[in-house]
C-alpha cells in the first residue's frame, strides 16, 4: 500500500498546486517551505523528508475529496496526520513517519507549553486546533513528551509554522525529491 516515489511527485505537483486549506500559500508551496525552513535550520534529510512530506495526508485526502461520504462536511479534522501512515510505512524510516505522526500534537504540545506559542499561529491554525482536540491538558503534555521523536515533532511543528509565508524563494522539489529517493533505499536495506 505504500506509494511510490512518482506518486508522492504526482500528489505534490498537482494536489498541491491547490490551496492550503485557507491559507495563503499553496500546499505544494507549504511542503517546500517546510523542507527549506528545516534545511536552513541544518536539519539532516530524515527531518527535511518529514517536513517536506508531513502534510501529503491532506492531499491524500483531496484526491479522494470526491469519493466524501455525504454528511461528512468538507472542513472536518481529516485526521491526515494519521491517514497518511500506511501510504509511507514500508517507504520510510520510523525516524521520518514519527515526527510526521505527531506535528499535530506538538501544535497542541506548544499551546500547553510555550507562553505565546497559541497567539503566533495563524487564524486558520487556531480554527484547525480546536477541530484537532484543542491545547493539551498538563497530563497529555507530559504523556506527548514520551514519544521517541517529541522533540523531532516540535521542531517539525515550528518550520510547519512558518511555512506559510505568500511568495517565498525556495529551491524546486527536485531539488527534495532525491533525499526521498536515499531515504526509501536505505530503508529497503535495512528491512
Ligand atoms: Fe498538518
Ligand atoms: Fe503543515
Amino acid at each position: 500500500m505504500a506509494l511510490d516515489l512518482d506518486t508522492i511527485e504526482r500528489l505534490l505537483r498537482e494536489q498541491g498546486a491547490r490551496q492550503y486549506g485557507r491559507e495563503a500559500v499553496s500546499q505544494l508551496d507549504h511542503a517546500l517551505q517546510c523542507a527549506h525552513r528545516a534545511e536552513q535550520a541544518g536539519e539532516g534529510d530524515v527531518l527535511v523528508v518529514a517536513c517536506l512530506l508531513h502534510d501529503l495526508g491532506h492531499l491524500i485526502a483531496a484526491e479522494r475529496a470526491a469519493e466524501r461520504p455525504a454528511g461528512v462536511a468538507a472542513d472536518a479534522d481529516d485526521l491526515h496526520q494519521y491517514t497518511v501512515m500506511p501510504f509511507l510505512r514500508g517507504l520510510l524510516p520510523e525516524a521520518v513517519l514519527e515526527p510526521i505522526r505527531l506535528h499535530v500534537e506538538a501544535k497542541r504540545y506548544l499551546c500547553h507549553a510555550e507562553p505565546g506559542y497559541f497567539a503566533s499561529l495563524s487564524p486558520v491554525s487556531v480554527h484547525s486546533l480546536a477541530q484537532q482536540g484543542g491545547v493539551f491538558s498538563a497530563a497529555e503534555a507530559a504523556g506527548f513528551l514520551k514519544h521517541a521523536y517529541a522533540a523531532e515533532a516540535v521542531r517539525l511543528r515550528r518550520y510547519d509554522d512558518h511555512a506559510k509565508v505568500p511568495g517565498r524563494a525556495t529551491p524546486d522539489l527536485a531539488h527534495y525529491l532525491p533525499l526521498v529517493e536515499r531515504l526509501r533505499q536505505q530503508a529497503l536495506a535495512n528491512v
